[in-house]
């Protein structure tokens, strides 16, 4: 297997020695791009470009291209999973994401499939394939998910959602049932993520957005309880190399103790959470991901300079950081305000790592 160069990333998620703090961002590959804008319009639809493996890769290599980011993550989407399970999924040009079937009965949930990735999914598994060929071992490649109660908000809701009241009715009036769908999603999310990582993916990450719309005792019982299903099904360990494994709950910064004793290896921080505060929190059990507010790009590159200086400062000395924003970068941003950002990392970080 081809060593990977610059393996930072790898290093910082499992707490090893780093010489500067690793840098990547979530939504790297999109809209703020010109050459994302191009390629898309080339594959005639989002979806389109997702299931197209060569035009999948030449997205996701894009931003490494440009702002030589420390990892390149794989441009697919959380829906994919859904879709294979025979939801019909479309996204309407400026609504988002729509199912065509959405899940609403319990015959809904029980003909439900566990999709099989290497064939429901295969367009995503052959893009790792060949992301993984075209990157010749320059950065680690990130896989992903979306987490079973995040995968369920959208099947259940048909689309996305302000109040989730289709989803939260189904689990307050019909708990069973809402276990045994996420039961499913947590065995297809497990072994779509196996199949990314048997494919070549250095590191998996799980999102879950819409955690942080439960109460306390709902997210523990239906969100974070169903993740950790999920990290103890996956195969973590790949020819001897171990593959760190990633948790991101949007809104997750009351439950940061709790996260940290799922089994994954770095939990992925949102701009409301103080990094300082987390690092304390969570102790060595975890390396922590994040957190630059993503409205900060906005501003002008001596203020984002100054912003990443704070998340920097605010995690302190040592490994176990990964610089990201706290969620994904909006379409609209300039381009030259994410290389301020990648600069000022690469910069200003050594210092942090002077026992390196
Ligand atoms: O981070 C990356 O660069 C990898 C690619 C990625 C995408 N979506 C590409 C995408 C990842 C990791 C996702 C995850 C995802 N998708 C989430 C979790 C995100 C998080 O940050 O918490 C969610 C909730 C989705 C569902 C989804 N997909 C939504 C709500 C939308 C927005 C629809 C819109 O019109 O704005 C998408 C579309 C999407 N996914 C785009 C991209 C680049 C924009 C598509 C386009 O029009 O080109």
């Amino acid at each position: 297997m081809t060593p990977i160069k610059n393996d930072l990333f790898i290093r910082a998620l499992l707490k090893q020695p780093v010489e500067r703090t690793p840098v990547w961002m979530m939504r790297q590959a999109g809209r703020y791009l010109p050459e994302y804008r191009e390629v898309r319009s080339k594959a005639g639809s989002f979806m389109q470009l997702c299931m197209n493996p060569e035009l999948a890769c030449e997205v996701t290599l894009q931003p490494l291209d440009r702002f030589n980011f420390d990892a390149a993550i794989l441009f697919s989407d959380i829906l994919t999973i859904p879709d294979a399970m025979g939801l019909g999924l479309s996204f309407a040009e400026g609504e988002g994401p729509q199912f065509a079937r959405p899940v609403r009965t319990a015959a809904d949930v029980t003909k439900l499939p566990v999709p099989d990735p290497e064939a429901e999914l295969r367009y995503v598994i052959d893009a790792v394939r060949l992301i993984k060929a075209n990157l010749q071992g320059r950065v680690p490649l990130i896989g992903f998910s979306g987490s079973p109660w995040t995968l369920a908000t959208y099947m259940v809701e048909g689309k996305s959602s302000k109040s989730f009241q289709k989803v939260k009715s189904m689990m307050f009036e019909q708990p069973l049932l809402m276990h045994q769908m996420l039961d499913k999603l947590a065995q297809s999310v497990a072994a779509y993520l196996n199949a990314q990582i048997a494919a070549g993916a250095d590191a998996v990450m799980v999102f879950d957005t819409w955690g942080g719309m439960l109460s306390h005792d709902d997210y523990l019982e239906f969100s974070l309880g169903y993740a950790q299903q999920v990290r103890q099904l996956l195969n973590t360990d790949r020819d001897g190399r171990q593959i760190p494994t990633i948790l991101f709950t949007k809104g997750g910064g009351l439950w940061l103790e709790a996260m940290a004793d799922t089994g994954y290896d770095a939990l992925g921080l949102d701009w409301q959470t103080d990094i300082g505060s987390a690092r304390a929190r969570v102790g060595d059990k975890v390396a922590l991901q994040g957190n630059m507010d993503p409205i900060t790009l906005y501003a002008q590159p001596e203020v984002i300079r100054e912003k990443v200086a704070k998340v920097l400062h605010g995690f302190g000395q040592g490994s176990g950081h990964v610089f990201n924003l706290g969620h994904g970068v909006l379409p609209d941003i300039n381009p030259e305000h994410v290389k301020a950002m990648v600069d000022a990392v690469r910069e200003l970080s050594p210092q942090y790592h002077s026992q390196a």
